[in-house]
């Protein structure tokens, strides 16, 4: 394991999710209750920024043609609008460990 330091806990308390760069990555990163979350934030789609985050059902939709991934797994649940054909399985995106360290936000890459 690698942890790396990203934010601190105020920001993401008051974001609720944020998108940091680590190392070579651009990783979301999202707290829901109690519970941390960390996914690659560039789609695997066409490479767009993810960032609508439901709460409910903990998953972020892309904001370029809505393909829908799961937090906890990063599998993709809705393909994009425009690839309605497109293989879900290969389109997941990795997901990531992430802790409250002492008031710092860390994701293990
Ligand atoms: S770039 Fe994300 S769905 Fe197309």
């Amino acid at each position: 394991m690698v942890w790396k330091r990203t934010i601190s806990s105020k920001t993401l308390e008051r974001a609720m999710y944020a998108s940091v760069k680590v190392e070579d990555k651009v990783i979301l990163i999202a707290k829901v209750g109690d519970k941390f979350y960390g996914i690659d934030a560039v789609c695997s789609h066409a490479k767009c920024i993810l960032g609508i985050l439901d709460q409910d059902s903990l998953t972020v939709k892309c904001k370029c043609h809505d393909a829908v991934f799961d937090l906890r797994t990063g599998n993709m649940l809705e393909p994009p609008y425009v690839a309605k054909d497109a293989p879900k399985e290969k389109l997941g995106l990795k997901t990531y460990q992430v802790r409250d360290n002492n008031g710092w936000i860390e994701v293990d890459v």
